[in-house]
């Protein structure tokens, strides 16, 4: 398992456990963890589950390209280590990797 700690929109940290492969969008959602909406389920075309990666770990997550950049165009507060959570395989490197939320989506 590898854990992810989530920092709410409140600053409240939530850290939980994800199994290898899953979309970070999933692990939130399943965790109940505040500020991911992920409207669209999944499909890249909602921007709801943007997120901030932790700036340290940007380079192995990457940037966002083709679609879910041009999705992140309508993302509220877009950073440079802003992706959209639902793009993101969980990997054994992730383990207790800081995740931010926004204060709102879109
Ligand atoms: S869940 Fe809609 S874009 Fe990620």
């Amino acid at each position: 398992m590898v854990l992810i700690n989530f920092i709410e929109p409140s600053g409240n940290v939530r850290q939980v456990r994800a199994t290898p492969g899953c979309k970070l969008k999933d692990v939130a959602i399943d965790n109940l963890v505040s500020g991911v909406v992920a409207e669209c389920g999944g499909a890249c075309s909602c921007a709801t589950c943007h997120v901030y990666i932790e700036e340290g770990l940007m380079d192995y997550v990457g940037l966002p390209v083709g679609l879910e950049a041009e999705m992140l165009e309508l993302a509220f507060d877009v950073r440079r280590n802003s992706r959209l959570s639902c793009q993101i395989a969980v990997t054994e490197e992730m383990n207790g990797m800081k995740v931010g939320i926004p204060t709102r989506q879109s």
